[in-house]
């Protein structure tokens, strides 16, 4: 969603900052603007549309030392040129860019236009702007400390005052804000992706600080007012992580980080000895997990569906009932919040409001939340009281690819922890331990196979409709697999458990509406091989992705139309080689409609508003 970035130093601020805005393009937007310090007035460039359309509206000899760009997706007014970022108060002096809502602009906003003011937007942002410039102070930190005071909501914000050269103040408060320290210069930005290429020493704001950074240096102060220590950290990724390299897209870049990202997902976590996972974030003692007596998993969209095979593989390892549910809604039934359960929040970008919601609303009442988050500090990651880093990577694409297989591994070492407490032998635990350490080279097996996959693709880039059946695990990758292709290609995709086709959607079956049919071979093999033959009876297409081997893929074969097969492995890593496959059907029917791949219509990476 809406991107910041800002820059003071030695260059001139416009290539640092549309070169910042183009690397947040990732997280969605529909408008992108700039401010710049000029000698003694503020210079504003901003457009609806891409950073493109931005770039052919630049006035030519933009320059200055020091300047803050924003995408921004709209959410108070719709996106068009007044509605973007940055916003500049009155009388021209200061200009702010803001991520979040503020929930009391509309009073705030009341209470200035009696004064006089009028407003250029219609967003609940630009009340920022004209409260920074109403107030009388002696700095611009100080006029900003102020302003927030009387703000209600959530914000991550960049301001420049004309008359303080060199200066950019920035804050936080729900939404994320990092600093880049460099040489005779920093950065500003909502995430590191907007300056990594400029330096890899960082501060991430806390919420509740206000900073004020030049070329020369930052400091940072609370609501207080108060000095706020920080210290800086490094950042592993450097700047080639965040391009596209070879690839035509991030999400095929993505795709084929999978075995890397599996690899780091575990490193150091096997522990040879006791046959167990080590998972040192999870800050529980072992008596403390032995009191839970049920596990209950959230998140949204495709965090939301690893949690649903993730809670599987718990259950299954650890035999700890355990559930999962959509983040989005869980606050919205006034949850029963018990002492004996245990809550794992999961969330790529760890800013996902909703799922940062449900945890707050836990928190609140008492519960214990643990984390399986990529993004290192993020919102929800602090939220937690411990948890589960990804170590992904960066992932840029809108969809989730490798983050998605990382946090299913992520649930397999919890349940393998948590069973190695509990019944789950040594054999079963060094059994797990083996197949995880053979698994990201076998990953890597099934992505030579993409000439296959993109020849079926060729076959269904033409449909409308599409179920996507499976059972259980399987149930949990047709979900995935479909949310896939529906999110780039556009395609009504549908997922359903096998033995509910029969309870309705078996009405819809024809040879009009395919099925992609996830058929692991396991004891549930006999019973899927039945509900493939209700849809055959119906003439539905059907194709079959299936580890089967000898007479039963044989048996496989007759019934689908097309097969993809995949690998034989543990049964709760079955999942992640299923859905190897259909993450790249789903990129070869989008491409094959040309569709953006990596930013999909109306969609965000992270979502951090209600
Ligand atoms: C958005 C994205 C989805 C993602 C979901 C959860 O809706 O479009 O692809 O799965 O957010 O994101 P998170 O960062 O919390 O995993």
């Amino acid at each position: 969603m809406c991107g910041i970035t800002g820059y003071s130093g030695q260059q001139n601020a416009v290539p640092v900052l549309m070169e910042g805005l183009k690397r947040l393009e990732y997280r969605g937007y529909d408008s992108a603007g700039i401010a710049l310090q000029g000698k003694s007035s503020l210079s504003i460039a901003k457009c609806r549309g891409k950073i493109s359309q931005l770039e052919s509206v630049l006035p030519r000899r933009m320059k200055g030392r020091a300047g803050i760009g924003h995408t921004r997706w709209a959410t108070h007014g719709e996106p068009n040129d007044d509605n973007a970022h940055p916003h500049v108060s009155a009388d021209g002096r200061f200009a702010v860019v803001h991520n979040g809502i503020i929930e009391n602009a509309t009073p705030l906003r009341a209470r200035l236009e009696a004064h006089g003011i009028r407003f250029a937007s219609e967003t609940d942002s630009e009340v920022l702007a004209h409260m920074i410039a109403s107030i009388d102070a002696d700095t611009l930190i100080e006029r900003v400390r102020i302003a927030l005071g009387e703000i209600e909501g959530t914000y991550g914000l960049a301001v420049i005052d004309a008359q303080a050269p060199g200066q950019i103040v920035a804050a936080r408060n729900g939404s994320p804000v990092v600093l880049g320290i460099g040489d005779k210069e920093m950065l500003v930005a909502s995430d590191v992706a907007a300056f990594v290429r400029h330096t890899q020493q960082v501060i991430y704001l806390d919420d509740g600080d206000i900073a004020e950074i030049s070329a020369s240096g930052y400091r940072v102060i609370d609501r207080q007012a108060v000095t706020a220590h920080k210290q800086p950290t490094s950042i592993d990724w450097s700047a080639e992580t965040y391009d596209k390299g070879d690839y035509s897209h991030f999400t095929l870049k993505e795709i084929y980080e999978q075995p890397e990202a599996i690899a780091r997902t575990i490193k150091g976590r096997l522990d040879n000895r006791f046959q167990t996972a080590h998972l040192g974030g999870l800050n529980l003692e072992p008596r403390e997990i032995l009191a839970y007596r049920r596990i209950r998993i959230l998140g949204c969209g495709s965090a939301g569906i690893a949690g649903f095979i993730g809670a599987r593989s718990i259950e299954q390892l650890a035999r700890i009932p355990c559930d999962a549910e959509a983040a989005s809604e869980f606050r919205y039934r006034n949850p029963v919040i018990e002492p004996d359960t245990l809550y794992i929040a999961v969330s790529q970008s760890g800013e996902t409001y909703d799922t940062l919601a449900a945890v707050q609303e836990i928190k609140r009442k008492g519960g214990r939340v643990l984390g399986i988050v990529n993004v290192v500090g993020s919102s929800i990651a602090r939220a937690c009281d411990g948890g589960i880093y990804l170590h992904a990577g960066p992932e840029i694409a809108v969809v989730s690819t490798k983050t998605f297989i990382s946090t299913l591994i992520a649930f397999v070492l919890l349940g393998l922890h948590l069973g190695r407490m509990k019944d789950l032998s040594i054999a079963e635990g060094r059994a797990l331990i083996e197949a995880l350490e053979a698994l990201p080279d076998q990953v890597s097996a099934i992505l030579q196979h993409e000439s296959d996959i993109k020849t079926i693709a060729e076959k269904y880039s033409d449909i409308e409709n599409v179920y996507f059946v499976g059972r259980n695990l399987g149930y949990g990758v047709a979900m995935e697999a479909a949310l896939k292709l529906k999110e780039i290609s556009y395609i009504h995709a549908e997922a359903y458990a096998a033995s509910e086709l029969k309870h309705g959607p078996l009405a819809l079956i024809s040879p009009a509406t395919p099925t992609v049919f996830v058929l692991p071979d396991d004891d549930l093999l006999e019973k899927n091989l039945s509900t493939i033959e209700e849809i055959r009876a119906r003439k539905g297409p059907l194709l079959i992705v299936t580890n089967a081997a000898g007479e039963r893929l044989e048996r496989v074969r007759k019934l689908g139309d097309d097969c993809i097969l995949a690998p034989q492995i543990r049964d709760l890593l079955t999942p992640v080689m299923m859905l190897l496959p259909l993450q790249l059907l789903a990129y070869h029917i989008a491409l094959l409609r040309d569709c953006d791949v990596d930013q999909p219509r109306n969609l965000a990476k992270s979502v951090t508003v209600e």
